[in-house]
């Protein structure tokens, strides 16, 4: 490199000297050659040229001298030729000067003569362009407009004139054209043209070449790669990939869930294509509450619960917004739709309480009304209703979700005062939802239960003589009502007892059914009644039942027995007479003693107290028989008085005395005339008793028929209720004495006595009957003879009849009573 400087440095000094020698000489020789010729190429004949011999180049000294110390030519002494001694570069020596000529000096000596040669280095085509930079990038913004002009390289071709650079080409394409300017220097100068407007987005790199071709022939070309990179300009806003998202999301959705991801795209470069997500300007504050949007991922979040049943679906508008400058936007929207979750539990409104319901409503009465709701749609709403079984309502749906509580069947307070009626609700979702309610429907009460006695019979036993205003008995009802439905007021009905009307006997508590005596009783007048109580509810209308109370009078001691026969005036003492001939066990007289008592308090004991003559006479203990003990003597006193004492058996002993005078009389021999007399001193009388017994039996058969036929009406009459009764009734009599009740007639000595004893468990102060003591004076007529008795009923009237102080026949209508008392 040096040595070239070095040796350019030398051409220049010599090019110079050679100009100053040109000054004195002009040149005689001009020889032109192209350039880069080969060694020993012939230049031309300097010789010959200068018009020399042969002979005279080596005389003459013929030499040549380089005006440059380098030696481009060499002579061929011989000839003369003057020959290229190096290949000549003209573009070393001229550069791209339109002449090159290197001078040459002929020197020939004897004579010196100088000559100057000029050899024209014509140029040859033997460089291409070139292009210093093999690849150029230009970069165009993509907003330029058309027409805007990018300055190239130009080429260098160090070729001169028409060897040289020429023109340019540019590959085809569709954007850009060559243009050429020629520079003040005379520099072509390539410029590329934009034609068509680019876009960055279609194509950011366009690559063009560059050619430049010389005037040569052939010409050379030269080629450069030109890089036009599109600078990105904020033309594109981003684009969504869906201008509408639909998504369903269940509103169950746990809030920070993401439930969609949206994407915009900008196809512009860098911070031009780096898009923010937001919401878009006018989102309601709801939406915002409810949803975030990532700005970077886009990612839309359900932020918060959503609520199926406060909305359904929402809108919402996303903002994509790129970051380049002059920011550009675009929109997309987002349907969201909520679907449905059996969240909400289904409601029970009661919208009409329920009202108490009379025991009394017909079947279909409305008790309460009530409605349905569930918030959750389609079949979680769907919502049924049922209730508890077992309960006399049912449900009647009315319209959509509406239900009447009504009464299904017959209603009893008695029965269920109260019902608690649970209502279900049950929606159709998976898995169901429930609620229930509980609903209470109270009954009314309605008068329909009559007061009920404890026992529809009551016996009750008093003594005789009790005092007035003593409890009777207690009798309660009661009555399964209510309120004053159930609030009993008791009476006594006024039945006759013998034309003396009960309420004149009895008083009745008419708040608790206690019954008062107003009087008291005397068994031998009465000894039995009944009272029919009546209980009255307060209801409207109130409702009533009977019961019946049977009081049996029970018999206290309270009578002394009397003495009936022999009869005494008052204060006088009857005198029997008998013969003093009568023998051992002579009936002397019969002392007969009634007692108006029953029972034991009627049984009577004779006993002798005191006698003139304790030997002779002795009393029968129980027949009241006066009998000798012995045969009467001489010396026994023709009077003989006894005092003779009658206790009868009841508590305390009742006792009487009767003073009897026994007149022992001559002549009066045999008892035989005895009866004779006594039958024809009686035979009047007999005559009278005989009428009277015909007319007694007559009475009695038709009072016992009467009775009989009373019986069987009343019997049935009650004929349903009472079992017993009707038994009673198939008995047709008295003759069943397989019962717990007997009735009996006792025989105790003289005494006849029909006794009616209730079971085993009874005492003898709950038997009751008639007793028949023999008047003495009949005592021969009795009809009644108690071993033979075959029909007892009879005997009953018999007794009836004989007594002269008898309920009998009342007492036989309620014998079937008592039994039923006994039973109960
Ligand atoms: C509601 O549910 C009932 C019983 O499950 C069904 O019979 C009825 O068709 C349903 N109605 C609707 C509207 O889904
Ligand atoms: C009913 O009331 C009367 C008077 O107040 C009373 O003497 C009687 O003992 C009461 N009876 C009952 C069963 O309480
Ligand atoms: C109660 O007895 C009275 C009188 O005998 C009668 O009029 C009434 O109907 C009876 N009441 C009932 C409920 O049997």
């Amino acid at each position: 490199m040096r040595t070239q400087i070095q040796r350019k440095i030398r051409f220049w000094q010599a090019l110079f000297c050679f100009a100053v020698l040109w000054s004195n000489t002009e040149a005689q020789l001009r020889y032109t050659i192209p350039e880069e010729l080969k060694e020993g190429s012939i230049v031309g004949n300097v010789a010959k040229d200068l018009g020399l011999e042969v002979s005279e180049i080596s005389n003459r000294k013929l030499r040549i001298a380089s005006e440059s110390a380098k030696q481009y030519f060499s002579l061929n002494l011989r000839n003369g030729d003057l020959l290229v001694n190096e290949i000549i570069d003209r573009e070393t020596f001229c550069g791209q000067s339109t002449s090159c000529v290197l001078p040459l000096q002929v020197i020939i000596e004897d004579p010196l003569q100088f000559y100057r040669v000029e050899v024209d280095i014509q140029d040859i085509n033997d460089n291409s362009p070139n292009f210093l930079s093999e690849i150029n990038v230009i970069e165009v913004p993509e907003s330029t407009l058309t027409g805007a002009r990018f300055r190239l390289e130009p080429a260098q071709d160090p070729d001169a004139g028409t060897n040289s650079l020429r023109t340019y080409s540019l590959n085809k394409n569709d954007y850009f054209v060559l243009q050429m300017k020629n520079d003040k220097d005379g520099t072509k100068v390539p410029e590329i043209v934009l034609e068509k407007a680019v876009d960055r987005e279609k194509q950011s790199v366009h690559h063009l070449i560059l050619t430049g071709i010389d005037g040569g022939d052939p010409a050379r070309s030269g080629t450069t790669q030109i890089t036009i990179k599109i600078l990105d300009a904020n033309d594109n806003a981003p684009i969504f990939e869906q201008d509408l998202y639909e998504i369903k999301v269940i509103e169950s959705t746990v809030p920070g869930t993401i439930i969609l991801t949206v994407k915009a795209i900008d196809s512009d470069d860098g911070a031009n294509s780096e898009v923010e997500y937001s919401f878009g300007a006018h989102t309601p504050e709801i939406i915002q509450r409810l949803f975030a949007i990532n700005p970077v991922t886009g990612e839309l979040v359900a932020s918060n619960h959503l609520d199926y049943e406060i909305s359904t679906s929402y809108k919402i508008d996303i903002r994509a917004k790129d970051k380049g400058p002059l920011a550009m936007e675009s929109h997309c929207r987002i349907q969201v739709a909520v679907l449905d979750v059996n969240d909400n539990t289904p409601e029970i409104t009661i919208t009409s309480s329920p009202k108490p319901v009379r025991e009394d409503a017909p079947t279909g009465t409305m008790v309460a009304l009530i409605n349905v709701k569930d918030l959750d749609s389609g079949v979680n709403g769907n919502v049924t209703l049922d209730m508890s079984p077992g309960t006399p309502f049912k449900l009647k749906p009315t319209f959509s979700n509406h239900y009447a509580l009504v009464t299904n069947e017959r209603l009893d307070r008695e029965a269920f005062p109260t019902y608690q009626i649970e209502l279900k609700a049950k929606d159709s979702g998976i898995p169901h939802l429930l609620s229930s309610k509980l609903i209470t429907v109270n009954i009314l009460d309605v008068n329909d239960n009559p007061p009920v006695f404890s026992e529809p019979v009551y016996c009750v036993y008093i003594k005789e003589n009790s005092a007035p205003g003593s409890i009777l008995a207690s009798v309660t009802a009661s009555d399964l009502d209510t309120g004053d439905n159930a609030q009993i007021v008791y009476s006594v009905l006024d039945t006759n007892t013998r034309d003396i009307l009960v309420s004149s006997y009895v008083y009745i508590n008419s708040e608790n059914g206690s019954i008062f005596s107003m009087h008291s009783f005397d068994y031998e007048k009465t000894k039995v009644f009944h009272i029919v109580v009546h209980a009255k509810d307060n209801g409207s209308p109130s409702l009533s039942s009977n019961a019946t109370v049977h009081v049996f009078i029970l018999d206290q001691n309270d009578n002394a027995p009397a003495v009936i026969y022999p009869s005494t005036t008052m204060g006088s003492v009857s005198n029997q007479r008998m013969p003093r001939s009568a023998k051992v066990g002579h009936l002397a007289t019969k002392v007969t003693a009634v007692d108006a008592d029953s029972g034991h308090n009627a049984w009577l004991f004779y006993r002798l107290v005191e006698a003139t003559d304790a030997s002779l006479f002795n009393v029968n203990l129980h027949t009241g028989e006066v009998r000798t003990k012995r045969s009467v003597l001489e010396q026994d006193d023709p009077s003989q008085r006894l005092l003779i004492e009658v206790k009868d058996n009841g508590e305390p002993i009742q006792s009487t005395t009767v003073t009897v005078d026994i007149l022992i009389e001559e002549g009066i021999n045999e008892p035989i005339s005895d009866s004779r007399m006594k039958t024809t001193e009686s035979n009047k009388k007999s005559g009278k008793i005989t009428l009277y017994l015909i007319i007694s039996l007559g009475t009695v058969s038709v009072l016992s028929l009467l009775t009989l036929f009373t019986l069987i009406v009343k019997c049935v009459r009650n004929s349903l209720g009472s079992s017993h009764c009707c038994l009673w009734r198939t008995d047709s009599g008295y003759k069943n004495s397989n019962r717990n009740l007997q009735i009996q007639l006792n025989t105790d000595g003289p005494i006849k006595y029909v006794e009616v004893l209730g079971g085993d468990m009874m005492s003898q102060s709950q038997s009751f009957g008639s007793y028949l003591s023999p008047m003495s004076e009949f005592s021969d007529l009795t009809l009644v003879k108690p071993s033979s008795t075959t029909n007892f009923t009879d005997t009953l009237n018999v007794l009836d009849a004989s007594l002269p102080d008898s309920a009998w026949i009342f007492e036989s209508q309620q014998v079937s009573a008592c039994y039923f008392c006994i039973h109960s």
